[in-house]
């Protein structure tokens, strides 16, 4: 596919604004500009004076359409969307993959000028969260609910690598449709990390079905779904693969190497905070649609232990601010017993010196990893993000994520939302870390790239915190790039200048995550689909950083 050359404007022609026909009627061009500043006083006013949590998580009234409706709300919030949009919708439907006439996902990414296919034109489980939420938005729940229905299929296939069995609740990283055009028959090849590279699975793909299986709820209001004994056992098998009891002595959930977005070998094992947080919004989310019958009690009970027990150690042992990294500097080692204060056995040497200069005095973040003697101090931003959303950060901490934002924006975003880690690792560590993998060279993809998928999940933190200020700033900056270089996957260089040097074009999520960051913006309400409210029975323990009553 060409990209295109000229200028945003001229790119819309009738046929591409069919979505929007009801923006048609604003084409006036002196109307354009007084509802542009109408929208923005409003927002800005509205937003930055913050909502309740409690409205911005009830406001989303289930089975309303009314605002749901995207040309709709334009119409009611008076304001011309920006020319991105339509394009972006024109790429979303292109990238609908369907089963037997029926949209069952969208595939990774629609780049026909790229020679290799690799595995992108699959639907993965996770890029499509991004493409589900834009179609709840737009009032379009059938290809969700039919996403959620073939999963839930694909989840009962007997699944192996080699010889080995894996557990029967593990759901698909992804999946792909065979059309035959001589029998005139579809059918369905699934991937549940045996052909992935490492054959790890995905660990992040049930997660993010239960929580799509909570936006589709809370969007459509239509509880038939979840309530379905097939939705119930799905859920349940889901979490049964993390809530059996074994040899763990932390409530974290135990991991390899490459089972979620950052799927190659990148030091994010052990206990990463990716999964985490989604474990921890999983799990609530599952709380809020178990039934009360003989089998959902028993897992109900399970997962409030849990809840419990993970929130104290994340928000306690995983919180890092200027306080707390000057405790860990000052930690003694070696110490046994139940009165060690360096649980961990973290050694004061082992913090990186970028870290120092990195840490304001106000802010604070989840760092990437926990475990005996290994604290990775990096910053990731999927963690943190879904940390806000799921109330896995207490208000204080969602707040100091926020601040850590605003102060590190250069670093942490630059001039492409989002890096999906920060610092990069080089030299003899990249060496060590990554096995020496191409792929993900300093500043690259995995390892410190910018990823403008990320933006939803950013838009969406801002939102929940109050502070669209920032969400806003981040939306400029891709509507200033992302359409003229066709929807990279990812940006590359320490500021996310430069387009990836293997990026796909057209990734749909990409594409997505963008016009969700739109309509969220435009529309916050939407937001109660994805995230939930603080839960006063989990209060932290201990308060620990100055930043947190600033
Ligand atoms: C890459 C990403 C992974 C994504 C896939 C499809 O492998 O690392 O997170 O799901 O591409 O876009």
């Amino acid at each position: 596919m060409e990209c295109p050359k000229e200028p945003l404007e001229s790119q819309c022609s009738l046929s591409e604004m069919d979505d929007f026909d009801l923006t048609r009627a604003l084409d006036k061009p002196r109307l354009k500009i007084e509802r542009k500043r109408s929208f923005d006083e409003r927002s800005m006013s509205e937003l930055s004076t913050g909502y309740s949590r409690h409205d911005l998580d009830m406001a989303h009234s289930p089975g309303s359409r009314s605002f749901v409706d995207t040309p709709l709300s334009y119409v009611r919030n008076s304001f011309e969307p920006h020319p991105m949009v339509a394009e972006a919708w024109e790429a979303l439907r292109r990238s609908m993959v369907f089963f037997r006439g029926q949209p069952v996902g969208t595939i990774a990414a629609y780049d026909h000028a790229s020679e290799e296919v690799l595995n992108y034109d699959q639907v993965f489980v996770r890029d499509f969260v991004p493409s589900a939420l834009a179609f709840l938005m737009n009032g379009e729940p059938d290809i969700v609910k039919n996403f959620l229905l073939k999963t839930l299929q694909l989840q009962g296939w007997e699944k192996r690598v080699d010889r080995f069995k894996l557990g029967e609740g593990v759901m698909p990283a992804s999946f792909k449709v065979l059309h035959d055009p001589v029998r005139k028959t579809d059918t369905i090849v699934a991937d549940f990390g045996e052909s992935a590279i490492g054959r790890v699975a995905p660990v992040d793909s049930g997660f993010w079905w239960i929580i799509l299986l909570r936006a589709y709820t809370k969007s459509t209001g239509d509880l038939t779904l979840s309530e379905t004994p097939e939705c119930q056992r799905g859920i349940r098998l889901i979490l049964s693969l993390c809530l059996s009891e074994g040899f763990d002595t932390f409530p974290t959930l135990l991991c390899a190497d490459g089972c979620s977005m950052v799927d190659r070998r990148m030091g994010v094992y052990g206990y990463p905070i990716e999964i985490q947080a989604l474990f921890f919004m999983a799990l609530r989310s599952a709380l809020s649609m178990l039934k009360h019958d003989e089998e959902g009690r028993e897992f109900i009970e399970k997962i409030v232990k849990r809840l419990h027990a993970l929130s104290f150690h994340m928000r306690n042992y995983f919180w890092l601010d200027f306080q707390q990294l000057n405790d860990i500097y000052r930690y003694k080692t070696e110490e046994y017993s139940h009165t060690a204060v360096n649980k961990f056995n973290v050694m004061p040497d082992s913090i990186p010196d970028w870290v120092f200069d990195f840490m304001p005095l106000r802010g604070g973040y989840f760092v990437g990893n926990v475990s005996p003697a290994r604290m990775d101090f990096r910053w990731f931003s999927l963690g943190n993000c879904v940390a806000i959303l799921s109330s896995l950060a207490t208000p204080d901490q969602s707040m100091a994520i926020m601040d850590l934002l605003e102060h590190r924006w250069e670093e942490l975003v630059g001039e492409m939302p989002l890096k999906i880690c920060y610092p990069c690792i080089e030299s003899h560590e990249w060496r060590i870390v990554t096995g020496c993998d191409p792929k993900n060279t300093r500043w690259s993809y995995h390892n410190g790239g910018s990823w403008p998928v990320l933006l939803w999940m950013l838009t969406a933190a801002c939102i929940k915190t109050g502070r669209p200020q920032i969400a806003r700033r981040a939306i400029d900056l891709i509507e200033s790039r992302l359409h003229r270089d066709c929807w990279p996957e990812y940006y590359d260089g320490k500021l996310g200048r430069y387009v990836g040097k293997q990026a796909r074009k057209y990734q749909t999520w990409s594409i997505a995550g963008y016009l969700v960051a739109k309509m969220m913006l435009e529309d916050p309400s939407h937001i109660g689909m994805i995230s939930l409210e603080e839960d006063k029975q989990m209060k932290p323990v201990l308060k620990r950083s100055a930043s947190w009553t600033c």
